[in-house]
């Protein structure tokens, strides 16, 4: 099958998908297909998961409006199905390519899942089929790993065996469906007949622009998106710190500093995580790993929203210190252990620092989060007895808190957040010790 033969059948729908790897990106992204007409295979190594969606059940928590019903739907109407098993996949005429692409320690990307769903489809792949690369990735990977890897392990030539491109998300946890049609997105082909079929499939489920490019620009523009947005946060990071020591409010400094044409200082807080930005700005640096680019702000950053976990614990050892209690031996209510508000998602947790931080200082953390099956339940019953409470993360059911409850519930009246979610003077009235990031 040529292109044009691809884009007809994407037209009428007639085309056969599938999208490798169903977590938060790839499940919704089966799904909004599926929702379009198209008939759609899921694939995912985890056989847990597979059977989940084939029930139609969401193996997403947290609030993902729409999901769960649009799931259901799908599969009850037999458009979408999930699997884990590759030669299933033969009869597919385009391809999405969802799998997770983290960094290790030493911030070099691991590509383990990308390269063994790219080898496992390189093997039932059809002639003339669309590979389409969802997953972020370091600038020049696409011509440097995807497409050398598809064309020895498939034996196929690009652009004659098989078409390939890079169309990276813009989606997060708690607006899936939303972003993913909402958001305008990058169509990098590898040549411009690729990102035009490619257009053919995304406007079936995107109403924004569809900007083609090609594959460098695409990558280029996810990662620096991303590190952006990580710079930016370590500005306002940095500024909370300034202000807390010079006896400042950020939150007042920050609104001022706004009302100055062109500035819009993003929001300070307890920690930077999830998935993605935490490693986007580490996959832009290693696709110019060895080019001669002295990367500073960059690493620079990450350094500083890192830190942010490890200042909370300086907060609660200051708030402690008032009632001269050390924080050795001291038990410390967390709440919060994902790394959003009223999601499920825990990867790249800040909240996972700073439980290491206080079990380093001889601390106990008792942590709550309604969202997460080992630490939801009551949170007076869980905070009850602890000597502070720290909030990590703005999840709805925290700023409904019942901060006289909660005083009662604590050993000593002291309180520190992480994400602005109190009013100061009301957790004061209430008689806390309280402090707050970037407040001095
Ligand atoms: N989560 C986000 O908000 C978000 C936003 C934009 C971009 N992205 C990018 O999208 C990609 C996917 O992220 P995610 O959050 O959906 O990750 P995820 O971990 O939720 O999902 C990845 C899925 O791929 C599966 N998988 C791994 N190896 C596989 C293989 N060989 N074959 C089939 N399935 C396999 C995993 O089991 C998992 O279910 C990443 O590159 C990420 O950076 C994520």
């Amino acid at each position: 099958m040529n292109l044009n033969e691809l884009s007809a059948r994407l037209e009428n729908k007639s085309a056969k998908l599938a999208v490798i790897g169903q977590g938060y990106v790839g499940l919704p992204v089966a799904a909004l297909f599926a929702d379009k007409g198209f008939d759609v295979l899921g694939v995912d190594v985890l056989p847990e998961r597979v059977a989940k969606i084939n029930k139609g059940l969401n193996p997403i928590e947290g609030k993902e409006p729409g999901l769960a019903e649009l799931l259901k739907t799908v599969v009850t109407s037999g458009r979408l199905r999930a699997t884990t098993d590759y030669n299933e996949l033969a009869d597919r005429d385009a391809f999405i390519l969802a799998v997770e692409t983290p960094v290790d320690d030493n911030h070099i990307p691991r590509y383990e899942a990308l390269r063994a769903a790219l080898s496992s489809l390189a093997g039932v792949m059809k002639d003339g089929a669309l590979v389409i690369i969802e997953s972020t990735i370091a600038p020049r990977t696409m011509h440097d790993l995807v497409l050398p890897l598809l064309e020895e392990k498939s034996g196929k030539k690009l652009n004659e065996g098989f078409y390939l491109g890079n169309c990276p998300e813009r989606v997060m946890p708690g607006k899936l469906l939303k972003n993913l049609r909402t958001m305008s997105r990058v169509v990098g082909g590898m040549t411009p007949e690729t990102s035009e079929t490619m257009i053919a499939l995304y406007k079936n489920i995107v109403e924004a622009d569809l900007d083609p490019a090609d594959c460098i620009t695409a990558e280029l523009v996810k990662t620096v998106e991303n590190a952006y947005r990580d710079v930016q946060i370590a500005f306002a990071n940095e500024v909370a710190l300034v202000a807390e020591a010079a006896g400042g409010d950020v939150w007042k400094v920050r609104e001022l500093v706004n009302k100055s044409p062109q500035r819009q200082m993003h929001l300070p807080g307890a920690g930077v995580g999830g998935h993605c930005i935490p490693k986007d700005p580490w996959l832009l640096a290693y696709g110019v790993n060895g080019r001669g680019v002295p990367l500073r702000l960059i690493p620079a950053a990450r350094t500083i929203n890192d830190s942010m976990p490890l200042h909370m614990v300086k907060l609660l050892e200051s708030a402690l210190a008032t009632l001269n209690k050390p924080i050795l031996d001291s038990r410390i209510a967390v709440l919060g252990y994902a790394y959003l508000e009223d999601s499920d998602d825990t990867r790249n947790s800040p909240t996972r620092s700073l439980v290491a931080r206080l079990y380093e200082l001889g601390a106990e953390p008792v942590i709550h989060d309604p969202w997460i099956a080992e630490y939801n339940g009551d949170v007076y019953e869980r905070v009850k007895g602890c000597d502070a409470a720290v909030v990590m993360v703005a999840h709805s059911a925290y700023k409904e808190l019942d901060l006289a409850k909660l005083k009662s519930a604590l050993r000593l009246p002291v309180l520190v957040d992480g994400r602005r979610i109190f009013d100061s003077d009301l957790v004061n009235a209430t008689g806390f010790k309280f402090y707050e990031v970037g407040k001095g």
